[in-house]
């Protein structure tokens, strides 16, 4: 019987996950979840550093994880990151295309520069995982891909027009991709976070010129009245990888503290 003292189980045993943007954050936060849920992990970003300590962590911990280094917005090297994968483990389970930057403005204040940067790194990336993803799932006989949205994906934000676009275009996307890849048992589910405190999001709200009262803006856009947590995220992108989640898919996990309730 499942989870009783005799026979404790884990949800992700014999599974290999492929993570971007894993060396902090919530791709981080997942790797470590889903590695003590009994996963091999394949952990992606573009920082060495960052990416070899969430390695060590998993490995420290009794799990299997080894690091790739990619750019996922650059086709070549998203092809050669899923190589990778199946040189350290032999097969693919679950993706998570996770990896994103955040440029705030309005249109107005936002070059094609920044445009560009934005969508290759947050929206061609998603597209490029599920695109070299899908046949190593088709291979498995199935499995998910969870893409990284966010709340700004699904309502309006001030001062957050390209990274909106981008987010968006994620929703639309993996939609498309759970209803393409539906009859081939490969689910895909898009995860809307709110404000997670990652340590990206704890340095912007440091160098405010008023921390206190940066912090407390960004608590009060959650009706729950905290920020979020990067295992809030993990636990829910758990829940969709597994078995019990089995019958997501084209869906949104927003994990938003009800900010767009
Ligand atoms: N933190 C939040 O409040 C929040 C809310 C909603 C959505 N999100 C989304 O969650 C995802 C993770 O965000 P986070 O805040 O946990 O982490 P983060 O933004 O602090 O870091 C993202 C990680 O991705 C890596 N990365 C960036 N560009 C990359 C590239 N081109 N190729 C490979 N790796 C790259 C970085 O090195 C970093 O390790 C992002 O897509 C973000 O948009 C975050």
């Amino acid at each position: 019987m499942r989870g009783t003292q005799e026979e404790p189980t884990v949800r992700l045993a014999g599974k290999t996950a492929l993570i971007t943007g894993a060396g902090v954050g919530i791709g981080r936060a997942t790797a470590v979840l889903f590695a003590k849920e009994g996963a091999d992990i394949v952990v992606v970003d573009l920082n060495e550093t960052t990416g070899a300590e969430t390695v060590q962590i998993i490995v420290d911990a009794g799990g299997k994880a080894a690091f790739v280094k990619a750019d996922v917005s650059n086709e070549a090297q998203v092809a050669a990151m899923f190589d990778a994968a199946i040189a350290a483990f032999g097969k693919l389970d679950i993706v998570f295309n996770n990896a994103g930057i955040v440029k705030q403005g309005t249109v107005e204040q936002s070059s094609v520069e920044d445009w560009n940067q934005q969508i290759g790194t947050t929206l061609t990336s998603v597209f490029l995982g599920c695109k070299y993803g899908v046949p190593l799932l088709r291979a498995q006989g199935g499995g998910v891909i969870l893409n990284m949205a966010s709340v700004a994906g699904t309502m309006g934000i001030v001062n957050r027009a390209i990274y909106s676009a981008a987010k968006g275009g994620v929703v639309g996307l993996t939609r498309a991709v759970a209803m393409d890849y539906a009859p081939e048992k490969i689910r895909a589910v898009y995860i809307c976070p709110a404000t997670i405190e990652t340590p990206s999001l704890t340095e912007r709200i440091n160098s405010s010129p008023d921390p206190v009262e940066a912090r407390k803006a960004f608590e009060a856009r959650q009706p729950i009245g905290r920020l979020g947590t990067p295992d809030d995220v993990a636990y829910a992108a758990l829940f969709a990888a597994s078995a019990e989640g089995s019958f997501l898919t084209g869906c949104s996990l927003t994990v938003d503290g009800g900010m767009s309730m």
